[in-house]
C-alpha cells in the first residue's frame, strides 16, 4: 500500500508554492467538471501544472485541465483547482483531499466547492443550480473516509463535528448574490449524496436516494468538504444540475457523460459568474467576522 501524507508533506508542498507565488489566498475553489472556466475570470494569474507541484496528484481525464491558478476573482484572493481529483479514478481518498490541506496551512480560510450532480428531486430542472445544505457521504456508510488512518491533532480532532459542514452565514450571502444575478429560476438549496461511480445510478438507486433525503447525487465534493471542515475552514458548496435521474421503468433516456459536459458548458458561465459575484460578498463577510 502506498504511503500516506504526513504533516510534513503537506507542509512542504505548501512552503513549496508560497515561495513560488506572491499571492496569498483566502479562498479556495474547487471546479467540478466542465465547471473549470471559473479560472479564465482569475485577474493576474499565475497557473501551475499540477504536475510540477511536489506530492501534487495528476490530473488523468480528458477535458479536465490540471491547473492550479492564483490570483482574484472579483478582487478577492483566491486559488482555483482546475480539474479534481476524483475517486472513481482510482486514487484514495487521502489523494483526493490532499490539496484541501495545503490551502489550510497556505493560509485559506474559505473553501469553495462546485460539482455537476444529477437531479433527484423532482423541481429541479436542467441547468438549476443548488446550494449544498447537508450532504450524505455514502462512501461513509462503508467505511471509506478521508480521515481514516493516524489522526494529526494538527489538522483537526479525531472525531470532528461536520454538522456544520456547509456554513450558514455564507449560505445567507449566497441568496443575496443570487439576486444579484437576476436570474428568472430561484437557486435551489438541497442535500447532495455521492456515490463513488463511476457508473451512474440504477432506476432502483435513484428511488432509494430520493427516500434517504438527498435532492441531487454526485461522484466528488463530500470528501473534500470533510477534510476542510476537519481543519476549520468554512465551506460553500455548489451542484450544477445537468441531469435529471431517470426514475421510471418507463423511460428510455439514459445518463451519460457527454449530456454533463454539454449541460456543465450551457450553464458554468451562470456558476462562474455566481461564484465570482459570491467572492466579494465573502470578502466584506470577512471584514464583519
Ligand atoms: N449521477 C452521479 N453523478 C453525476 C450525475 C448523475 O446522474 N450527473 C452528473 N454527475
Amino acid at each position: 500500500m502506498e504511503k500516506e501524507f504526513t504533516y510534513e508533506d503537506y507542509q512542504s508542498t505548501a512552503e513549496w508554492l508560497l515561495s513560488h507565488t506572491e499571492h496569498r489566498p483566502q479562498g479556495a475553489v474547487i471546479c467540478g467538471s466542465g465547471l473549470g472556466g471559473l479560472a479564465d475570470k482569475v485577474t493576474q494569474a499565475q497557473a501551475f501544472e499540477y504536475s510540477e507541484i511536489p506530492s501534487f496528484p495528476q490530473s488523468t481525464v480528458p477535458h479536465h485541465a490540471g491547473r492550479l491558478v492564483f490570483g482574484f476573482l472579483n478582487g478577492r484572493a483566491c486559488v482555483v483547482m482546475q480539474g479534481r481529483f476524483h475517486f472513481y479514478k482510482g486514487y484514495p481518498l487521502w489523494k483526493v483531499t490532499f490539496p484541501v490541506r495545503v490551502f489550510q496551512l497556505m493560509g485559506v480560510d474559505t473553501l469553495v466547492v462546485t460539482n455537476a450532480a444529477g437531479g433527484l428531486n423532482p423541481r429541479f430542472e436542467v441547468g438549476d443550480i443548488m446550494m449544498i445544505c447537508d450532504h450524505i457521504n455514502m462512501l461513509g456508510f462503508s467505511g471509506q473516509s478521508p480521515l481514516r488512518g493516524p489522526s494529526d491533532e494538527r489538522f483537526g480532532p479525531r472525531f470532528p463535528a461536520v454538522s456544520d459542514a456547509y456554513d450558514r452565514n455564507l449560505r445567507q450571502k449566497a441568496h443575496w448574490a443570487w439576486k444579484q444575478m437576476g436570474e428568472q429560476r430561484e437557486l435551489q438549496e438541497g442535500t447532495c449524496v455521492m456515490l463513488g461511480g463511476p457508473n451512474f445510478e440504477t432506476i432502483a438507486e435513484c428511488r432509494l436516494l430520493l427516500n434517504l433525503g438527498a435532492d441531487a447525487v454526485g461522484m466528488s465534493t463530500v470528501p473534500e468538504v470533510i477534510v476542510a471542515r476537519h481543519c476549520g475552514l468554512r465551506n460553500f458548496g455548489f451542484s450544477l444540475i445537468t441531469n435529471k435521474v431517470i426514475m421510471s421503468y418507463e423511460s428510455l433516456q439514459k445518463a451519460n457523460h457527454e449530456e454533463v459536459l454539454q449541460s456543465g458548458k450551457q450553464a458554468a458561465e451562470k456558476l462562474e459568474q455566481f461564484v465570482s459575484i459570491l467572492m466579494a460578498s465573502i470578502l466584506s463577510c470577512d471584514k464583519a467576522i
